[in-house]
């Protein structure tokens, strides 16, 4: 488990992330991404407070929400305790421990750009999820902003609430074209992707598929 610098952000985390990616983002993704998942099984990896997490719980059966942090999955338990079918486990996105094909989907949310090898966590949502099951991945990113919302965005940075880092070492902005070319490389196919504009911050989006081996023919 790597050492946890999401601790202490967890009591401010929703605020300050409506804050840096807008709130109209948030709304976006979240839709975009409750959208996308398919209904069965469905494995979050970085959940945070669970604040995506609520959307991907109206579409599935069931939800495991897999978080680092030992703060963030006590927050995201206490949001969503109402919700039956949503479980929230520490866990770490690189070796989660479940069974090769265990989900029907699996999901991270600004998770990649903020992780020091995004392939590694590819590589585990690959194994997670099931032949003909689905990835959906979002990541906040300032590629693709015009000057005019740049200029806002650095304006809001220097105006933060005390104490939010609006950047960590190992992080890095995961563009539209960054992110098709990392889900490509990972093995899925059936790509279906998009920039999601926001007011603040726009986000990469993407929903693929694991393929479904070839059957063999007998000669
Ligand atoms: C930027 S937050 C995103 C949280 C949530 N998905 C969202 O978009 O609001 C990143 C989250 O990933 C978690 N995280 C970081 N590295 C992780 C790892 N190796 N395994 C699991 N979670 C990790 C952090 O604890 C944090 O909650």
């Amino acid at each position: 488990m790597p050492k946890d610098v999401w601790d202490p952000l967890a009591d401010h985390y929703d605020e300050w992330h409506s804050y840096m990616a807008g709130a109209d983002l948030v709304g976006a993704v979240s839709a975009a991404v409750a959208d996308a998942v398919p209904p069965g099984l469905v494995v979050e990896l970085g959940c945070g407070t669970g604040i995506y997490t609520r959307g991907i719980a109206r579409r599935c059966e069931r939800v495991l929400a897999l978080d680092a942090s030992a703060a963030m999955v006590e927050k995201a338990r206490a949001e969503l305790a109402h919700l039956e079918h949503v479980e929230i486990r520490q866990s770490d996105a690189y070796a989660t421990g479940l069974p090769d094909g265990f989900a029907d989907g699996v999901v991270a949310v600004n998770l990649l750009h903020i992780v020091p090898d995004p392939e590694g966590v590819l590589r585990e949502m690959r194994r997670l999820v099931r032949p003909g099951g689905a990835v959906v991945i979002a990541d906040a990113t300032v590629t693709g902003l015009s000057f005019a919302r740049v200029l806002e965005s650095v304006g809001r940075t220097l105006r933060r609430p005390e104490g939010l880092k609006t950047w960590r070492k190992g992080q890095h902005d995961i563009s539209q074209t960054t992110l098709e070319r990392l889900v490509s490389e990972a093995g899925f196919e059936d790509m279906v992707g998009r920039e999601i504009d926001g007011r603040l911050m726009n986000s990469s989006f993407v929903r693929a598929v694991a393929p479904v081996a070839a059957p063999s023919i007998e000669t």
